[in-house]
């Protein structure tokens, strides 16, 4: 069927008034051209759609049928037209944005602050592992991603916004507690509380003790930070975390960081996205914000 909106929208209209000559003046056409449209749309039909009985015209049953499917069209137009609206309009955007698990400790601070910004702003969080991310990177699932170093071998953007520390921790009654220039070999003889493999701080942890030729046992592994330090409290074995992660229970005394030769492990944190992706308003507007609150942010963290 060969039919194009113009002649839809004329059938609209002549439907409508249920007259050639009112559609005609709405239209601001000539009642010969309105009627020259019909009639090439009824031939792309193939049934006629309107009937003449006396003065008036009325709606055949194909007519009938076309109506109601021309009326759906349009209103998946102008629902179309409102979504690229929104996907242009920042404040009433949805940004869909996946972070590692170590990063969910800064980056819901980010959206907050984003979201004092634009209140009617939709964020969609995701909080997973590196393994989970690399995958997410690879089918262009999300507008953006936060994670520790992106793969090499993807063709990505990743752009470095702040440091990520990783540091050992320990109960405060650990006899390593509060001892300075700990060797690295010391470690050796210590349970330890680690990532799932799939965690970029199990890597990083990992690419150090082969580095140094140590493999403390590993008493507990656990894919969750929060549940770690709670381990490492219980006096389950000493862990390797983001010293970001760590800001209350430094506080609370709770944990306390150990002097160890090599540490903190110096990584960072990346805002990463396929090359090529064209970043819609709000990734943009969000990216923005990354950068001018990563050094305040960091600052909060380390204090
Ligand atoms: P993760 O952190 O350990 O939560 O995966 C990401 C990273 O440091 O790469």
């Amino acid at each position: 069927m060969h039919v194009t909106f113009r002649q839809l929208a004329i059938f609209n209209a002549v439907a409508e008034k249920l007259s050639f000559t009112e559609a005609a003046n709405t239209l601001h056409l000539t009642q010969p051209a309105v009627s020259v449209q019909i009639k090439r749309l009824e031939d792309s039909v193939g049934l006629p759609l309107f009937e003449q009985l006396g003065k008036k015209i009325y709606l055949t049953s194909a007519g009938e049928e076309l109506l109601h499917y021309s009326r759906n069209i349009f209103q998946e137009l102008d629902e179309a037209g409102e979504m690229f609206a929104q996907m242009q309009d920042i404040s009433r955007g949805t940004l869909s944005v996946s972070v590692a698990t170590t990063a969910s400790s800064f980056a819901t601070r980010m959206i907050s602050a984003f979201l004092k910004q634009y209140p009617a702003a939709t964020i969609r969080l995701d909080v997973t592992n590196r393994g989970t991310l690399i995958r997410q990177l690879e089918s262009n699932e999300k507008d953006i991603v936060i994670m520790g170093k992106p793969p090499e071998h993807m063709d990505l953007v990743g752009e470095a916004f702040m440091k990520n520390p990783l540091v050992v921790i320990a109960p405060p009654d650990h006899p390593l507690a509060g001892k300075a220039n700990i060797s690295i070999n010391t470690l050796q003889n210590e349970p330890f509380v680690v990532r799932e493999p799939a965690s970029g701080t199990r890597a990083a942890l990992e690419k150090l003790f082969a580095w140094c030729h140590i493999s403390p046992a590993i008493q507990v592994e656990i894919a969750d930070n929060e549940a770690i330090k709670e381990a490492v409290a219980a006096g389950l074995g000493l862990s390797v975390v983001s010293r970001h992660t760590l800001e209350l229970d430094l506080q609370a005394r709770r944990l306390v960081i150990l002097d160890v030769e090599h540490f903190p492990i110096a990584r960072n944190w990346y805002l990463a996205y396929r090359r090529g992706k064209r970043l819609s308003p709000i990734a943009l507007a969000f990216k923005a914000l990354v950068f001018e609150q990563a050094p305040k942010m960091a600052e909060a963290l380390s204090s």
